[in-house]
């Protein structure tokens, strides 16, 4: 049976990347009803980045290629490791992925990266990998160069990752409650409820065109 995993690196539940990652799941599922998928919120479990112990990088031992440390989040690492496909949902804090996608990258990508010649890779399968991303900013403004790079490291273990976007997202439910100068709530609305629901849609149907992959 396939199996699909959604890491979903947002600590809001149903915030913009969550919703982002739902659409995606509801593609894959209108083509893939028996499809196993499967959503982790980052949020929920307790564990750090990489340590540098560098037991995944030992030579002759059992450790080699693994993450050795021990902690909650080492049953989702090995699951991600075997998924057919990887979604992974993040929102853009401080023009990067969120620290809790990136303690999780460090733990997923570098184990099966190895010193070896040639760099070679040791990840179980190149499975499908899709990113998403929401962010405040317009497309224009998009942390192109940041995301390339974490990209291109887990398109050197896993398969080159599909991504998908939400620009300009509606961060507050109620925007007279906070401080905001910088931004027009009334245009941010606006993009809400004409262009989410395409980016939603962008999300949806990589889902269903994904799916056809692995079915
Ligand atoms: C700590 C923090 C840092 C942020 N930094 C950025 C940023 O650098 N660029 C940006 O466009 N949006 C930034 N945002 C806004 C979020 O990326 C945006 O609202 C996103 O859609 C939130 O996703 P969520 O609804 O899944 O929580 C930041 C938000 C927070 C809380």
């Amino acid at each position: 049976m396939s199996s699909v995993i959604i890491i979903n690196g947002s600590p809001r539940k149903d915030g913009n990347t969550a919703k982002m990652c739902r659409a995606f799941a509801e593609g894959v599922k209108s083509q893939l009803q028996d499809a196993t998928v499967e959503t982790v919120n980052l949020y929920d479990f307790d564990f750090k980045g990489c340590r540098s112990c560098f037991a995944c990088k030992l030579k002759g031992s059992k450790s080699y290629g693994h993450c050795s440390v021990k902690d909650p989040i080492m049953p989702v690492l090995e699951k991600a490791a075997q998924a057919d496909i990887l979604v992974l949902g993040s929102p853009i804090f401080l023009m990067d992925v969120s620290a809790q996608m990136k303690a999780f990258l460090e733990r997923l990508i570098f184990p099966f990266a190895t010193y070896e010649a040639g760099y070679k890779t040791i990840a179980p399968k190149r499975c499908d990998v899709v990113t998403i991303y929401t962010m405040n900013v317009p497309k224009e403004m998009f942390p192109e160069a940041v995301i390339a790079n974490i990209e291109s490291f887990i398109g050197h273990v896993f398969n080159q990752p599909n991504r998908i976007c939400a620009f300009n997202t509606y961060q507050f439910s109620d925007y007279s409650k906070y401080a905001v100068e910088v931004f027009d709530e009334e245009s941010k609305r606006k993009y809400r409820d004409d262009m989410f629901p395409v980016e939603l849609e962008s999300a949806f149907t990589l889902g269903m065109k994904m799916a056809e992959n692995i079915r």
